[in-house]
């Protein structure tokens, strides 16, 4: 009896059907409407699922592996050969380079920029035989962006307008180039797979595929990807896992700054960010952001604040305005742009309860400029700083910069890699710096110049500021 049921199972597992959330890649064996994982509306898509496992197989082959299990001193280190891009910005997020045979996946919202990127780079490189395959675009318009961004021509960079996995690696057989770009992975499809282009099982196999071809040639390959809305990658979470890098493209399309931020590296590290500015002639790198996201005024207004933050590993000073006015109607209302409305939402309780402003009845809009979005906790100081100038009409004196995280009782806590943002802040000029009391442990204050002002308590830091 138990072998009828083995026989069956093993016989009925060959060939499945299950179903797939085109958003986030989660699975289900039946149709749904809004899936559970990431709550996508009609995202479902039927996918047959071969079933190559077959417990015969498994046990007959065992003997036919050639790979081996060895120490780690045996294994022979080949000498990291990698790519240099151009431009110091995309060689610091790729953590020093392109590495032969990765497969890279730049994700971004679209118009944000990614094709801008990859074009700029493979027109600059000069020296590597590159493949730039556009989906999307026709070699015409293509032509039209390059001259305009790039006046400089290449002769070993070659285009290719192109949807078909099977002719690309055509072309790819004969010009046997040194790095292959796809812009975008989402317009891709393969004949291996039926479904139309862009539907998760297309996504996949030709992602499986390039992976293949990245490896076996061990040419690195640049997969350009769309996110959705709300951040992932459209369709293929399941992405992020098969490829060796993922990174972010991103900004707010109505303001000039871009981040490029390494969100999985397994050459490097997560923490790099590279900082660009769109300009109509392309992308340019910015090499000192902060200078540039505070504003040059040397008028003083109140609710302005500045905040000593960390973006990854570079230390960012940015600066953060509020307005806080009687509400007009009923219910006071609350916006924050590029700071997250919860956080404010606690900050301004914190405020209420801990340190007695009366803010309940008032507007409070936050905003970042610049158009970036921050989720440093160090940026809290700043915040309530910003709000507690508006609130009573009091400007923050120029060169008072912040970097505190503020606990639910009022308290301000001590935050990471505080050297850094002090150095920052007296690199570019700032006489003082507001820091939490209990980051003075570990670390010698005396080699700074800058003034800096331990505070403990939300009421303190008012103190000091307006009194
Ligand atoms: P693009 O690279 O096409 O975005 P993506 O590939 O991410 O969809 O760039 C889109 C935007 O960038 C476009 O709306 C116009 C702007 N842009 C400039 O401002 N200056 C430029 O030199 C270029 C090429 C684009
Ligand atoms: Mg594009």
């Amino acid at each position: 009896m138990a072998n009828f049921f083995l026989y069956v199972n093993s016989n009925m597992a060959k060939q499945k059907n299950i179903f797939v959330c085109r958003n986030c890649g989660a699975n289900a064996p039946k149709w749904i409407g809004k899936c559970p994982a990431c709550g996508e509306w009609n995202t479902y898509e039927e996918e047959v699922l071969e079933n190559k496992t077959d417990t015969k197989r498994l046990h007959a082959s065992g003997n036919e592996t050639k790979a081996k299990p060895l120490l780690l001193s045996e294994v022979k280190s080949e000498g990291e050969k990698r790519i240099r891009m151009p431009g110091t910005e995309f060689n610091r997020v790729l953590g020093g380079g392109m590495v032969p045979g990765s497969l890279v996946l730049i994700g971004g919202e679209p118009g944000i920029g990614k094709s801008t990127l990859m074009l700029q780079t493979a027109l600059r490189l000069v020296k590597t035989r590159t493949l730039y395959v556009s989906g999307e675009e026709s070699l015409n318009q293509i032509k039209l962006r390059a001259t305009r961004i790039e006046n400089g021509n290449n002769d070993n960079c070659y285009f290719l307008s192109e949807t078909s996995l099977e002719n690309i690696f055509v072309h790819i057989k004969s010009l046997q180039p040194q790095l292959v770009i796809i812009d975008s992975i989402q317009t891709l499809y393969t004949d291996k797979a039926e479904s139309s282009p862009g539907t998760i099982t297309q996504i996949r196999e030709c992602t499986a595929y390039l992976l293949r071809y990245a490896k076996e040639s061990n040419t690195p390959v640049v997969l350009i990807g769309h996110i959705t809305k709300e951040g992932s990658i459209a369709g293929p979470k399941l992405l992020e896992h098969i490829v060796d890098t993922v990174l972010q493209f991103e900004g707010d399309r109505y303001h000039v700054y871009r981040l490029l931020r390494a969100i999985k590296n397994r050459f490097g590290s997560t923490s790099e960010l590279g900082i660009y500015e769109m300009q109509n002639i392309g992308l340019r790198e910015v090499v000192n952001p902060s200078e540039m996201l505070l504003s040059q005024s040397e008028e003083t207004v109140s609710g302005v604040a500045v905040a000593a933050n960390m973006e990854g590993a570079r230390p960012l000073l940015i600066e953060i305005q509020a307005l806080v006015a009687t509400a007009a109607y009923g219910t006071p209302q609350r916006s924050a742009t590029g700071f997250d409305m919860r956080r404010l939402s606690m900050l301004l309780a914190v405020l209420e309860k801990r340190a007695g402003f009366r803010l309940s009845s008032k507007d409070v809009f936050l905003n970042v400029a610049g158009g970036l979005k921050i989720d440093d906790p160090a940026s809290d100081l700043s915040v309530i700083c910003s709000i507690l100038s508006s609130d009573q009409d009091l400007a923050i004196k120029k060169g008072a910069c912040f970097a505190g995280e503020v606990g639910l009782s009022g308290e301000i806590r001590p935050v990471t890699r505080i050297e850094q943002r002090i150095s920052e802040a007296q690199k570019l000029g700032f006489s003082k710096i507001f820091i939490s009391k209990y980051n003075r442990k570990g670390t010698d204050f005396s080699k700074f110049t800058i003034q800096i002002e331990f505070v403990a308590k939300v009421e303190e830091v008012f103190e000091k500021l307006f009194r």
